[in-house]
Parts: structure tokens; C-alpha cells; sequence
């Protein structure tokens, strides 16, 4: 193999690599006891902490576009897979629920390949979503309450064979208008727009679409890629959420955020000469 063959191989393999790395810090805060929700959804098990206050800046954002816009409908998703839209969509809804403006919440898995909102809320996959589809159970049947206030949610229900076709019936249609007349917000978790048509049909069923993006791994090109299809497919895309950033608080803001939040992290000096910034010390599981 000459030279250069070898070095494009080697970049190459370095691409394929970052993107099938996992995010190796596990922002987990705190859990609960007695309950099955992942520890991840930290909306729920630390509602108060840093990183649940960054859901709450995004529910601001969907509040003000609900109140001018009347946008009640939502859809999550990214260009590829694992980029954290299931986590983003159960801690984003959970906030919204959590608000003390009571409004219901519905949170629908859609992602009738890979749907993981079940493990993520310790409860069974099915029956869910494709279920109604197919026309095996009623609407009503299968929207669960996961013991979290003004939250419902549908999962995902069997693995069907046809899950692109099932979400652009129009049964998919006319399921998800007569929820918007029963719920304030609904937020639904999608596959990802890059290897499947499904995100690019339920973005034009909602009112928006908002886009994961994991910071370090996606590609420019492949958010772009992923923004052209959403557009093709009259999807409207809303704004994006990065994931897997670090906190890098400088010091005032830290001693800022402790005094008033009233919120104790252990932080740990980064650079370790003076420690002008400090870091939020990530617990792993
Ligand atoms: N904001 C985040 N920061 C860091 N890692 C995250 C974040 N959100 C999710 N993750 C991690 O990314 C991985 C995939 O998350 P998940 O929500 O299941 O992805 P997707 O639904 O896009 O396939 C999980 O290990 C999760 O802990
Ligand atoms: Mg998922």
C-alpha cells in the first residue's frame, strides 16, 4: 500500500471510529431511589441541578413559540444514530411537565425500530405506537402514565415490518390531531433523518422539529445533509440541542451559581495551576 493510500485509510478509520465512540462521560448528577427512570433523565431524578436547568432554558424556548406561535407539536431527532435525541426528548418533556403552569404533557416513541423511551422509563415497549397503527388496539389503550405529573406517554409498541409506511398513514395523521386537542405539548421521539425517511415524515406532521446534535462526533456535512432532507420533506427545523459539551464554568460564575442555586457540585480544578476555570465533575454510573 503506497503512502498516501495508507494515511487516507488511516483517516479514514479514525472517522469510522469517532463516530462509533461512545460519549464517554456519563453526566449523571444523582438517582433517585424507588423508581425504574434511567438515571440519565436528570429533569427527573435532579430537577434543580445544572444541567436540568439547560432543559429548562429549551422549554422556555418552546413555551414562548407555543404562546406566539401556537406550536404545540414537536419533533426530535438527529442526523444519525445515538446522538442522545431519547434522553433530550424524556428530559425536555419531563421539564415541561415539571412546570408549574400544569400542562399535559404526551410523549410518543416513534422510533418503532430502536425506541428505547421504554428502558429509559423502566416500563414494558409494548403495546405502543405501531400497535395502533396496524389497528391491533385503540388510542386510548395504550397511553400509560409513568407516575410523573401531567406526563403520558405512548411507546413504541411490536417492531412492525413496515415502519416508514405506518408513520405516514393516515391513521398517523389523524392519531396525532386528536391528541393535539387532548394534550398542551407533544413531543415525539424520532430514528434518526441520515439512514430512514421516518424523522423526515413526522417532521411534517408537527408543528417542529428540533435537531440532536452530539458535539465532537457529527459531522458539518451530515447536519447539513440531515437539515437539506428535513427541508425537502417540509419539515420545519426549529433550532438544534448539542449534546456531550462540558460545563466550563469560570470561577465567579461558579461561586455565582453555588450561592444562588443553592446547588453543591463537587468540581475539580482543570488546569490545574491556579484553577482559573473549573469543571462540573461528571459522576459516571
Ligand atoms: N446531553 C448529553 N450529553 C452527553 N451524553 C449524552 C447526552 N444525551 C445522551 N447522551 C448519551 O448518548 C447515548 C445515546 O443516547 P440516546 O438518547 O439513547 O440516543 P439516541 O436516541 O439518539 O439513539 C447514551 O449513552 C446517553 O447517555
Ligand atoms: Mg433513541
Amino acid at each position: 500500500m503506497g503512502k498516501i493510500t495508507e494515511a487516507l485509510k488511516r483517516v479514514t478509520d479514525d472517522r469510522v471510529a469517532r463516530i462509533q465512540r461512545k460519549p464517554e462521560t456519563q453526566y449523571v448528577v444523582r438517582k433517585l431511589e424507588d423508581t425504574n427512570i434511567d438515571a440519565h433523565i436528570v429533569s427527573f431524578h435532579d430537577s434543580s441541578s445544572p444541567i436540568a436547568e439547560q432543559y429548562k432554558i429549551v422549554r422556555t424556548n418552546l413555551q414562548t413559540l407555543r404562546a406566539e406561535k401556537g406550536y404545540k407539536s414537536f419533533a426530535l431527532t438527529s442526523a444519525i444514530n445515538g446522538e442522545g435525541k431519547t434522553v433530550t426528548t424524556l428530559n425536555l418533556a419531563i421539564s415541561v411537565a415539571h412546570d408549574l403552569d400544569h400542562k399535559s404533557v404526551l410523549l410518543i416513541d416513534a422510533d418503532m425500530r430502536k425506541g428505547k423511551l421504554a428502558q429509559y422509563l423502566g416500563i414494558e415497549r409494548s403495546p405502543g405506537l405501531s400497535d395502533v397503527l396496524k389497528g391491533e388496539v385503540q388510542a386510548e389503550d395504550i397511553i400509560v402514565s409513568p407516575n410523573i405529573d401531567n406526563l403520558s406517554v405512548i411507546v413504541s409498541g411490536k417492531m412492525p415490518k413496515n415502519p416508514a409506511e405506518l408513520l405516514g398513514s393516515k391513521k398517523m395523521k389523524s392519531l396525532l390531531t386528536s391528541l393535539k386537542n387532548k394534550f398542551d405539548y407533544i413531543f415525539i421521539d424520532t430514528p434518526p433523518v441520515m439512514p430512514l425517511t421516518d424523522a423526515c415524515t413526522l417532521g411534517s406532521l408537527v408543528d417542529g422539529v428540533v435537531l440532536v446534535i452530539q458535539a465532537s462526533r457529527t459531522q458539518r456535512g451530515v447536519v447539513k445533509h440531515a437539515l437539506g432532507r428535513l427541508y425537502q420533506a417540509h419539515a420545519k427545523t426549529l433550532g438544534y440541542i448539542m449534546t456531550n459539551i462540558e460545563y466550563h464554568l469560570p470561577h465567579y460564575l461558579y461561586r455565582y451559581v453555588q450561592e444562588y442555586g443553592g446547588y453543591k457540585y463537587a468540581y475539580k480544578d482543570e488546569d490545574g495551576n491556579g484553577g482559573k476555570k473549573k469543571k462540573v465533575s461528571q459522576v459516571s454510573r
